[in-house]
């Protein structure tokens, strides 16, 4: 009799055991989505060139962003559609414009969704779940506050989160690329710019469009 009750008995603690596992694995923390509008001011250092950006992320309008300054270097604007549209320009004498198309449009508030927690780990001196989206990002939350803190792309170009602003929008005014972003070439070659938006070059990675798409 106690023989055939032993191994029913190893079955279910296995079966429970199993089942406790996927119940804790469907507890793990996700990353809160991105607020609908915000704005940041990140850190960024692109293997060793520094940048201070100002990132206005605005999902119900359908733009994003990002204004790039280089350390004690030029100050770039990359204003990003959700059509596939973006105008990287500078507001100098240079007058430089280029117009990049993508096949893909801003990050989505949801963009994190189905990223791999690793568990919990100090950086910049917060508390944060860390999360990865393989070959992409890691991507690093406060604990109790549920702000981003920090990103690293897998190309090493990293994000220290330095203020986040929710709900702050960037008046319309200021999403109006330059005239020289519309003309046309004229038979003479405008400069180019060849630095490129953060979000827009991940995106170009994630998706696997080849660099050469990026050149006008
Ligand atoms: C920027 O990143 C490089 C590695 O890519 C590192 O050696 C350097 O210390 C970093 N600079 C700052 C200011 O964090
Ligand atoms: C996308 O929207 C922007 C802003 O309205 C516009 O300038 C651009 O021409 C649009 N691009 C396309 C491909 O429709």
């Amino acid at each position: 009799m106690a023989s055939a009750v032993k191994p029913i008995f190893i079955f279910l603690v296995y079966i429970s055991f199993h089942l406790s596992l996927v119940a804790s694995k469907s507890k793990d923390p996700t990353p809160a989505a991105w607020p609908l509008q915000f704005h940041s001011i990140l850190f960024m250092n692109n293997s060793g060139t520094l940048q201070k950006v100002d990132l206005w992320y605005d999902w119900p309008n359908g733009r994003n962003f990002n204004i790039i300054q280089n350390q004690l270097g030029k100050l770039v604007y990359d204003l990003e559609w959700d059509n596939g549209t973006s105008y990287i320009y500078s507001l100098d004498s240079n007058k430089e414009c280029r117009v990049l198309h993508f096949p893909v449009g801003i990050l989505r508030p949801n963009w994190l969704d189905g990223a791999n927690y690793l568990g919990q780990q100090e950086e910049d001196g917060f508390l944060c779940n860390v999360w990865e989206k393989v070959d992409f990002i890691l991507y690093y939350e406060d604990v109790i506050t549920k702000r981003p803190v920090y990103w690293a792309f897998y190309t090493g170009y990293t994000a220290h989160v330095m203020t986040f602003e929710v709900g702050a929008v960037l008046g319309d005014s200021h999403w109006q690329a330059p005239a020289y972003c519309f003309e046309e070439a004229e038979g003479k070659r405008k400069p180019v710019i060849e630095s490129v938006g953060w979000s827009g070059q991940q995106w170009k990675l994630l998706k696997g469009i080849p660099s050469a798409s990026m050149t006008l």
